[in-house]
């Protein structure tokens, strides 16, 4: 089926009280393993890929022909998006230019009327080319890419300004953080979340920072119009982990444990029992 937008997948979710994950990928064997899980639980899925990955990738043509070409070789037949994660305006067109399925334009460190404008010019870009597009209001807190954030919580009305000009999926800041949470987290925003749903009806929310959140409140915010949700900092705990086990009990030294195909292997699995469930959580499983 190739790549396709998010914007089926994701009424449909919002419609039916699910979430899609958008798992950021880093490489090939991220991105085989968290297409052949999607496929495996016949789940749709979205592939993040923030500018710094495309970058270690060697760029967003590289990235694009990688995800097309594992898609058909491993006979996938879920819907699969390739998404730009927190795209900057430049970044927006060449991820377009290299032929995403999808973008984030993140204009939330701009003035909100310079994101409108911003924001607006690619909404015409994406819907004449069959794409579709996420918008964000109130930075996601902690660090993303070099970009740091303060667990920012977005304005109701700034999320109706956006969410009117056509967007495809709106992510507002409700007080969630890339990377960890802190011991002294408070939590998500469930007030503001309530009133961003309530004002932007219709449009799916997305919910950034997915690491780390608990189960409860992931359920309550796909119960509020979130039906998309970002996981990146997990896959790369649990395959550091299973990584640095691995050599610590001295496996790359034993035969051919040095080949990478063996010493990349227990990092891969424990990517896909991450994306396994995070698919059940969110509900996602069999919606393919
Ligand atoms: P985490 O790294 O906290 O899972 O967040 C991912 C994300 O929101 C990507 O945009």
């Amino acid at each position: 089926m190739g790549i396709v937008s998010v914007e089926q997948m994701l009424l449909k979710a919002y419609n039916n009280g699910y979430a899609v994950g958008q798992f950021n990928i880093n490489n090939l064997e991220w991105t085989k393993a968290v297409l052949q899980t999607a496929q495996e639980l016949n789940s749709p899925v979205i592939l993040g890929v923030s500018e710094g990955a495309a970058k270690y990738m060697t760029g967003y043509k590289v990235v694009t022909a990688m995800v097309k070409a594992m898609v058909d070789s491993l006979k996938i037949t879920v819907p699969v998006a390739l998404h730009l994660d927190h795209g900057t305006y430049e970044g927006s067109f060449a991820a377009i230019e290299a032929g995403f399925s999808s973008i984030m334009f993140d204009g939330s460190h701009y003035p909100i009327q310079e994101n409108i404008e911003k924001t607006k010019e690619l909404v015409a870009l994406t819907k004449k080319l069959g794409l579709s597009i996420e918008a964000e209001v109130g930075a996601i807190g902690g660090e993303e890419d070099g970009v740091i954030g303060g667990g920012e919580v977005a304005d109701p009305n700034e999320c109706k300004m956006i969410a009117d000009l056509g967007v495809t999926i709106l992510a507002a800041g409700i007080g969630n953080i890339h990377g960890k949470y802190p011991e002294n987290w408070k939590g998500l925003n469930f007030d503001v979340l309530q009133e961003v749903n309530n004002i932007t009806k219709g449009v799916p929310l997305v919910l950034h920072g997915g690491t780390g959140i608990p189960s409860d409140m992931i359920k309550k915010a796909i119960s509020m119009g979130v039906s998309k949700i970002n996981v990146n900092t997990e896959c790369q705990l649990v395959f550091a982990e299973a990584t640095r086990k691995y050599i610590e009990a001295g496996k790359d030294l034993q035969g051919k444990g040095f080949d990478p195909r063996k010493l990349l292997a227990p990092g891969v699995e424990a990517i896909k029992q991450s994306v396994r469930d995070k698919m059940t959580l969110f509900g996602s499983v069999n919606q393919a």
